[in-house]
C-alpha cells in the first residue's frame, strides 16, 4: 500500500488525483450553498472522456451552477470535485481554463460586436475578450478558420461578429470554446433564443461533434429534450439542486424521471435519435 509513503516522494501516488485517467469530471457529495440556500445538494457525478452528457432541468434547478463547478470557476461548499485530475478549490484555475471550453450567455455578452469573427475565436486562446495584440500567429488564424469551417460558418470569418444572426453567433461561440483544443467542452443552453431552423442546424452541428471521436468530453445544458443532439450518450436530471436521475440517456430519460424533474406529468417519446416531451 502507499499509505506510509510521503506524498510527492518517488513512488508515491500523486495526492488527490483520480485513479482513472479517463475521468474528466468526478464529484462526490458536492454541495454549493449561497446565502443559506442550497443551489446544489449532494451531487455525485462522473464524466468520462468519450461521454457526451446532457444536463436537464427547469429554470433555477442548478444547471449553470453545476457547469460553473465543472469549469473550475466555482468551488464546492461541501464534498470533493475533480476536473481533469485537478481538485477544484486546490488548484490554479488559470491552468485549467485553457483545458476547458466554456460557452455561456454571460461570456457571450462580453464579445465585442465590432470584432472580426475569426478574432473572436482566436482570442479564446488567451482567455481574453477583445483585441489582444496587433498581429496573430498564422497557425492561430488557420485553426480558427478550420473550426469555423467545421461549424459551417467558414465564410463568415472576416465579418464583424455583431452583424451575424443569433444562430451564427452561437456557432462562433462554440468555435471559440474549441479554440484551445480543450479536453472538456461545456455548453450552457446553446440553443436558447434560436428559431426552429437555427435550433435544428445547431443540433446537427452538435451531433457531428458528439460523433467525432477526437472531440472533447461534452456537457450540454438545456431544458428541452428536443435539443438533445444525436450522439449524446448520458443525461443528468436536476431539480432544486438535487439529482433526480442520471445515467445512459435511454435509462435516465423516462416519463417518470422527467415528470419529477419538471414537476408536472409528462410523456416522453424517442423518435430515432431525437426526443420529444409533452404534458401527459
Ligand atoms: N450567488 C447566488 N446567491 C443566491 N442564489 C443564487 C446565486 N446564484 C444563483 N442562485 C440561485 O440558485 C438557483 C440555481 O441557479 P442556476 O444554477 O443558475 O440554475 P439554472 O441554470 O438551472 O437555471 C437559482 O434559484 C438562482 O436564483
Ligand atoms: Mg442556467
Amino acid at each position: 500500500m502507499t499509505g506510509d509513503l510521503i506524498p510527492g516522494a518517488p513512488g508515491a501516488a500523486p495526492a488527490a488525483t483520480p485513479v482513472d485517467a479517463d475521468l474528466v469530471v468526478s464529484m462526490d457529495g458536492v454541495g454549493v450553498r449561497r446565502s443559506g440556500t442550497a443551489l446544489l445538494h449532494d451531487v455525485d457525478w462522473r464524466v468520462e472522456l468519450d461521454e457526451r452528457w446532457v444536463v436537464l432541468g427547469p429554470n433555477g434547478a442548478g444547471k449553470t451552477t453545476l457547469l460553473s463547478l465543472a469549469a473550475g470557476r466555482l468551488h464546492p461548499t461541501t464534498g470533493v470535485a475533480h476536473v481533469l485530475g485537478e481538485r477544484i478549490g486546490r488548484t490554479d484555475v488559470n491552468e485549467l481554463r485553457t483545458r476547458i471550453g466554456l460557452s455561456t450567455a454571460a461570456l457571450a455578452e462580453r464579445l465585442p460586436g465590432d470584432e472580426r469573427v475569426a478574432d473572436v475565436v482566436i482570442t479564446a486562446a488567451w482567455s481574453v475578450v477583445g483585441r489582444w495584440r496587433e498581429s496573430y500567429d498564422r497557425s492561430d488564424e488557420a485553426r480558427a478558420r478550420a473550426l469555423l469551417d467545421q461549424l459551417g460558418i467558414g465564410h463568415l470569418a472576416d465579418r464583424a461578429y455583431g452583424t451575424l444572426s443569433e444562430g451564427e453567433r452561437k456557432r462562433v461561440q462554440i468555435a471559440r470554446a474549441l479554440m484551445t483544443d480543450p479536453e472538456l467542452l461545456l455548453l450552457d443552453e446553446p440553443a436558447a433564443g434560436l428559431d426552429l431552423g437555427g435550433r435544428e442546424d445547431l443540433v446537427a452541428r452538435l451531433a457531428e461533434l458528439a460523433y467525432d471521436p477526437d472531440a472533447p468530453a461534452l456537457v450540454l445544458v438545456t431544458h428541452h429534450v428536443e435539443e438533445i443532439p444525436p450522439g449524446f450518450t448520458h443525461a443528468l436530471l436536476l431539480r432544486e439542486g438535487t439529482v433526480v436521475a442520471q445515467g445512459l440517456l435511454g435509462d435516465a430519460l423516462t416519463a417518470d424521471n422527467l415528470s419529477k424533474t419538471f414537476g408536472l406529468p409528462l410523456t416522453v417519446e424517442r423518435h430515432g435519435d431525437r426526443w420529444t416531451a409533452r404534458a401527459a
